[in-house]
């Protein structure tokens, strides 16, 4: 596997002006009963069941491939996940990592800095750790035990899971895809209000798309079953911020500003789940560019495979040959539409291991200075789902009404934007009694994935 980033940066821990700003505390050490706490007790241990059982169900995929070897490594990793099974249900210490992947040191370095932190409590375990760095630490362990067993080490256990969402939702892609060619067709001819309405609707999708993640599911299916479009008007009440006019505001301004044909507006989405989700990035990354509101747009997925569904290159590249190669006239035709645009670089698709560290994004200028300052050249970056919003508010337990700018503890590479539909217990940004008022309403509705936010910040 191609090795996709430097990390330059050694971790030592927040700086005082980050511990400043950063008031609350990480949503950590968990409460029996908290969402964090069921996370850790039930749903990942259910995810790390099925990836053995996924492993198991291989081995005479890999007895084909590799021989003899290839029996051996399958039965060694299998006893890796279990041994990784038990040391989570007896909420063993956390260990350092011991495969030579590039990002091996960072990882050790920041469970030294978790180690300093815990003081008399003893050492970091499964159960008295920040909940976002253990979460991120067993995928991680996921990745060693397969990368320590050559020659396996490029499976993806998720990947059966992440196809299956795919077809899955294939008639709601289709759906998409279709509408999709119809606003193509008129681009050239839409006046700026249908400009903004169109921008808004696959704003929308894509937010809404983020519920189809495998990891709030525990890996059963979670796929987009109905046309998201004609639902738009009922779940607009469930975006808690909707800052979809600051959008436009910015991109339509690029549009005007761009008389010189050869000056680039350059967008980024820091992508999150593989199937309806990411058909949906695709489709608002095409309207930017056909519209030329942006062009050129850099997508960031993950190294390695994460939190069950986040797209890696692989599935990228395997979700547009799939929409090639579909069977229906405009899923096919966006498929080969998308094929060109990365063809001619006005798609770049980057992965960068920082984006499976368990770090908060205010530490990036830090740990992964080359990323940071490849986003500084963005003008707008579009972060999609609940993890990344985790990491750029550092998953703490912020006011409600905390400004999103705030939250994000200076990180602000360029302007940005989050869409996101709730499946953890932050928010910021939020009128005052708007959080009081919905927990009394709906007590879940901070993980539910029921209530979405579009949330948007150019304060550096
Ligand atoms: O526990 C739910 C969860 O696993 C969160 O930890 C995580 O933030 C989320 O699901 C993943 O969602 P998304 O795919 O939107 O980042
Ligand atoms: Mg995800």
């Amino acid at each position: 596997m191609a090795i996709p980033c430097s990390l330059s940066g050694k971790f030592e821990g927040h700086s005082s002006r980050a511990r400043q700003v950063y008031s609350p505390t990480q949503s950590n050490r968990f409460n029996v009963g908290s969402f964090a706490y069921v996370t850790i007790k039930d749903r990942l241990p259910q995810i790390l069941t099925k990836v053995i059982d996924t492993v198991h169900r291989h081995k005479n995929t890999f007895f084909e491939k590799y021989g003899e070897e290839g029996l051996a490594v399958g039965k060694k990793t299998i006893s890796f996940l279990s041994k990784l099974r038990n040391e989570l249900q007896t909420d063993k210490p956390i260990i350092a990592l011991t495969d030579t992947f590039p990002d091996c040191e960072l990882w050790n370095q920041y469970l030294e800095y978790q180690t300093s932190l815990m003081k008399e409590e003893g050492p970091p375990s499964w159960f008295k750790s920040p909940w976002l760095y253990v979460e991120c630490y067993m995928y991680r362990r996921i990745h060693e035990a397969i990368t320590l067993n050559p020659p396996i080490c490029d499976f993806d256990v998720f990947m059966e899971s992440k196809h299956q969402s795919f077809f899955e939702s294939q008639q709601a892609i289709i759906t998409l895809c279709t509408y999709f060619h119809e606003i193509l067709k008129s681009i050239g001819d839409l006046t700026d209000d249908q400009m903004s309405e169109e921008l808004f609707k696959l704003l929308q999708v894509s937010l809404w798309g983020n519920k189809c993640d495998l990891s709030i599911s525990a890996g059963q299916d979670n796929s987009q079953k109905s046309c998201l479009l004609n639902s738009l008007q009922d779940l607009k009440p469930l975006i808690l911020v909707n800052d979809m006019a600051n959008v436009w505001t910015l991109v339509s301004s690029f549009k005007k500003g761009n008389t010189n044909e050869s000056s680039s507006l350059r967008v980024d989405i820091v992508l999150d789940n593989a199937g309806f989700e990411l058909v949906t990035d695709l489709a608002l990354a095409d309207f930017l560019l056909s519209s030329k509101m942006a062009t050129q747009i850099h997508f960031h997925g993950k190294s390695m495979p994460w939190y069950v569904s986040d797209t890696t290159k692989q599935d990228f590249n395997w979700t547009i040959k799939q929409l090639q190669a579909a069977n229906h006239m405009w899923m096919s035709k966006c498929g080969i539409k998308w094929e060109g645009n990365l063809n001619n670089e006005s798609w770049v698709y980057h992965d960068h291991l920082f984006w499976s560290l368990p770090h908060e994004f205010c530490d990036m200028a830090q740990i992964s200075p080359d990323l940071y300052a490849e986003l500084q050249k963005s003008n707008l970056i579009i972060f999609k789902g609940d993890l990344n919003y985790r990491k750029l508010t550092g998953d703490r337990k912020w006011d409600f009404t905390v400004p999103f700018s705030q939250s994000l503890n200076g990180f602000q590479p360029a302007p940005l934007g989050s869409l996101r539909t709730l499946k953890s217990d932050v928010q910021v940004g939020l009128k005052t009694g708007q959080g009081e008022q919905l927990t009394f309403s709906d007590p879940d509705w901070l993980i539910s994935g029921k209530y979405g936010v579009i949330q948007f910040s150019t304060a550096v």
